[in-house]
């Protein structure tokens, strides 16, 4: 009864703040409480998903491409926007800046906004000041967000890129990695959970190893931040690009770069616009560009949608009041459930790719049934209303499956009998 009662109240006032929301701006969202969600610090995740608009018919496991959003998400963009479009009013999203700082644990100062995960890789790797015969190590399993920017900087730039093969355990990764540097290697750039399997590399240690040699280290952070709770200081690399609309459940093409502040003089701004903030002009004989000011928002430029970072805001917000390490520790349970399932199916039947050693693993896992394609069984459970993300990268032809707190132990069994019956096909 109490917990109803706690989730009613705090659905009513979710809906009046998200009212409120039509005259907010950011730093006043950061301060709007709901009533908790949590009862002694124990979650309903029954009440959580109840939170949600995604159809109770679908069983939703492809995060790791677009996360959905809470409603409150949604109506802080909607509020946002017919403020926008029935005042002319642009308004301010300075506040979410911190916000996502926080949220990551780094500087404000160390954050620029960015559309997506790729955009933060290709401000990096256009602006790192390379010279010819350069060395750039990425790994086998890249997503083309990460591929591609550095195969091209390294076209146009005349520079060598090696690639890194990935293996199940983070000692054989740092062997093969520290087999790969030579003088030549200035940046080592590599997802921080794959997109094949989610492996989760030893991303601290990485840096140890390429900082005592002289060498940048810059992560694809795609799928990071909302899957765990992070620290980046801690982590301790000097760039780490990501998307707010995976998991950390907010609105579509939003996403931050975080940008060290060491390393902000040597990043040239390859875009350059609104984010400037220094001196310049075209007033005189000569134009003139004075300093860049002291801060990650140097790489942004022109217009944003304020209603899209609002809705940022709310996510966080939202992740910050349910608890960063409930939520981890939510997605991280529900993804062992499936883990322990799978491995008790024979294994003659299946191949689980993602790897088993403990922090090697989180909210992802990818399998590949013998019996079956993973175009036909995404298809057979396409047919049964349950989504899944075809593994195409890197030839694995598999199937990956990441759990968020919209999921249930209902649905993994569900996904279960279905990767039991597809098991048994001849
Ligand atoms: C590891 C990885 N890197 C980069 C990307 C590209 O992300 P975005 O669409 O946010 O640019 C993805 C998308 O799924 C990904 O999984």
């Amino acid at each position: 009864m109490t917990n109803r009662r706690t989730f009613l109240r705090s659905t009513t006032q979710a809906l009046v703040s998200s009212f409120m929301a039509f005259n907010m701006s950011a730093e006043v969202v950061a301060q709007n409480q709901i009533a908790p969600l949590t009862l002694n610090n124990k979650v309903d995740w029954e009440q959580v998903r109840d939170l949600f608009i995604l159809s109770k018919k679908k069983t939703y496991f492809n995060t790791g491409t677009i996360g959905v959003s809470p409603k409150s998400v949604l109506d802080m963009v909607y509020e946002q926007m017919l403020k926008v479009e029935t005042t002319g009013e642009y308004g301010k999203i300075h506040g979410v800046r911190s916000q996502i700082a926080s949220f990551v644990k780094v500087l404000d100062s160390e954050i620029c906004l960015t559309s997506n995960t790729t955009s933060g890789i290709n401000i990096v790797a256009q602006g790192i000041r390379f010279k010819r015969g350069d060395e750039i190590i990425i790994t086998n399993q890249e997503h083309v967000g990460n591929a591609l920017p550095w195969l091209q900087t390294a076209k146009v730039k005349g520079l060598k890129v090696k690639v890194l093969a990935l293996a199940p355990t983070a000692e054989e990764i740092l062997h093969n990695l520290q087999k790969l540097f030579s003088h030549k290697t200035k940046v080592v750039a590599v997802p921080h959970i794959t997109c094949t399997t989610g492996q989760v590399l030893p991303i601290k240690e990485i840096a140890t190893l390429a900082h005592k040699q002289g060498i940048l280290l810059f992560v694809d952070g795609a799928h990071g931040p909302g899957m765990l709770s992070l620290n980046l200081t801690d982590l301790g690399c000097d760039f780490y690009a990501a998307a707010c609309h995976k998991w950390m459940l907010g609105p579509k093409g939003t996403g931050f770069l975080y940008v060290n502040q060491k390393q902000q003089e040597n990043l040239i701004p390859c875009f350059v616009g609104s984010g400037f903030g220094g001196d310049w002009s075209v007033t005189n004989k000569e134009g003139y560009l004075g300093k860049f000011i002291d801060s990650a928002e140097r790489y942004e430029y022109g217009t944003q949608n304020t209603a899209l970072w609002l809705g940022v805001a709310e996510a966080v917000r939202f992740m910050n009041e349910l608890g960063r390490e409930n939520i981890e520790k939510r997605i991280k349970d529900l993804s062992e459930y499936l883990k322990l399932h799978l491995l008790d199916i024979q294994q003659d039947k299946i191949d689980l790719l993602t790897p088993g050693e403990s922090g090697s693993w989180a909210g992802i896992q990818t399998f590949r049934l013998k019996n079956i394609s993973h175009d036909d069984f995404a298809e057979k459970a396409m047919s049964q209303n349950i989504r899944v993300r075809k593994v195409n990268e890197s030839n694995l032809n598999a199937i990956r499956i990441s759990t968020h707190i919209y999921n249930s132990y209902g649905e993994i069994d569900q996904l279960i009998t279905l990767i039991k019956a597809c098991s048994m096909i001849r």
